[in-house]
């Protein structure tokens, strides 16, 4: 048995330049594991609550309140604990939070703490942490979802759609996709400067959406696909994130670059228009979080075309994952470990989508860090699909990057197959 000697917390910077908190935890072995806190800008409203501390200083974004409470009451109650029982030491974690949305001691201080346990109990075991956690059962590197252009509260507003993404379904394997979709990221490059309308990138890297209608930024994703030499659709094919809840309550949506209000229906066919239209194949939150009956029309409507992904509405919790099953609502789940709150609660919102037929897609969040835990976790438990944000910015090539360190790892600890295009027509 490996125990918890010390976990300690400290203030890190992310990639907004914001406070966050990095959680280190430490064996009586003299095992080291490391874990930090991420944070989204459009957040689901039954997410793990981020503890800020208010105030003056940073906006209010401090984090002195989460990293006491770590330093103290979770320092104290993990100190002994066998490193590897995960589920017994999350469990202590959200006991000792007491409330249901972990808004005493703070999603962040307790994700962080969770994963920093996570990375311990793998150093403790010698294995890096997707094999760690696959725990033999079959692993893959996941199928990247990449964005081209940032929108919506990434991007000021400029654009009402959050992400334009793209799939590179014509890849062979991770580094291939990397290789396809840095050309498309160029491509799109060029096309905006060539229309003066280049204006350096978004929260997540993704290039500034200067674009006059949503329509036009899909418009210039194919044209990009195009210029880079691949066929739309065939080779690369493109994912949308509409984070509607951003923009919509009550079934009413309010497009702020059109001018236009929409009824739930009225943006159900707009976005089956641009599904006719357009080679997509992945769509996540096409309707607020709000608005089931929507979700439930618009899922029944693209059938098995395209992925529907629940991100805001299914905030990364197995019971809701399950319900939106039973009801027919989505049928891919966005994994977020900041939105579970606790690595075991994360894991069992992934077991609970594959149980269901769900596909999974684990995700970073706009606010990040050098952290690749995620990587791990998409590839250790086989979810098929991983999202970063885009190609720039470290926060998000650090993660791509790790990928390709798990793809070309010779010896025992092989990280396996390509999931690849197929990922996107799994079943559970
Ligand atoms: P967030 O958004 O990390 O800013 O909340 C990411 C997403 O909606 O997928
Ligand atoms: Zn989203």
């Amino acid at each position: 048995m490996s125990t918890i000697k010390q976990v300690i917390a400290r203030r890190i910077w992310d990639s907004r330049g914001r406070p966050t908190v990095e959680v280190a935890v430490t064996t009586a072995q003299g095992d080291v594991g490391q874990g930090m806190a991420p944070a989204g800008a459009s957040r689901g409203s039954r997410e793990a609550v981020e503890l800020r501390d208010g105030g003056e200083h940073f906006g209010g974004q401090d984090v002195q309140k989460a990293i006491a409470g770590v330093n103290t009451e979770i320092n104290r109650a993990l100190h002994g604990h066998d490193v590897r029982d995960q589920a017994g030491i999350d469990a202590l974690l959200i006991a000792l939070d007491g409330t249901p949305n972990k808004s005493r001691l703070g999603g962040n201080a307790l994700i962080a703490t969770s994963l920093a346990v996570l990375h311990a109990a793998a150093a403790s075991a010698r294995e890096p942490l997707w094999h760690y956690i696959a725990q033999g059962a079959p692993t893959s590197l996941p199928l990247p979802q990449i964005q081209i252009f940032g929108g919506g509260a990434h991007a000021g507003r400029r654009v009402d759609v959050q992400d334009f993404m793209v799939i590179a379904t014509g890849a062979r394997t991770f580094a291939h996709a990397l290789e396809m979709t840095a050309e498309v990221y160029r491509a799109a490059g060029q096309l905006m400067a060539s229309r003066g309308s280049l204006a350096g990138v978004a929260d997540e890297g993704g290039w500034w959406p200067n674009f006059a209608r949503n329509e036009d930024a899909l418009d210039t994703l194919v044209a990009a696909i195009e210029k880079a030499g691949f066929i739309p659709g065939t080779d690369v094919s493109i994912a949308l994130d509409i984070a509607a809840s951003e923009f919509g309550h009550g079934g009413q949506y309010q497009l702020a670059l059109e001018g236009e209000r929409l009824d739930s229906d009225a943006l159900c066919d707009k976005l089956l228009g641009w599904v006719g239209k357009y080679p997509i194949v992945s769509i996540e939150d096409p309707l607020a979080e709000d608005d089931e009956a929507g979700l439930i029309a618009f899922t029944r409507a693209v059938g098995d075309r395209v992925q529907v992904v629940g991100d805001d509405y299914l905030v990364t919790q197995a019971a809701r994952v399950t319900r939106a099953a039973t009801i027919g609502a989505c049928n891919t789940v966005l994994i977020k470990p900041n939105q579970a709150g606790t690595v075991s609660e994360t894991h069992a919102a992934l077991k609970a989508a594959h149980r269901a037929g769900f596909k999974t897609i684990v995700s970073a969040r706009s606010g990040e860090t050098e952290d690749v835990a995620i990587v791990h976790l998409a590839t250790g438990w086989n979810a098929g699909q991983l999202k970063v944000g885009s190609f720039a910015r470290s926060e998000r090539m650090a993660k791509w990057n790790e990928g390709i360190r798990l793809e070309t790892t010779q010896g025992p600890h092989r990280s396996g197959v390509f999931a690849g295009a197929s990922a996107l027509a799994r079943k559970g």
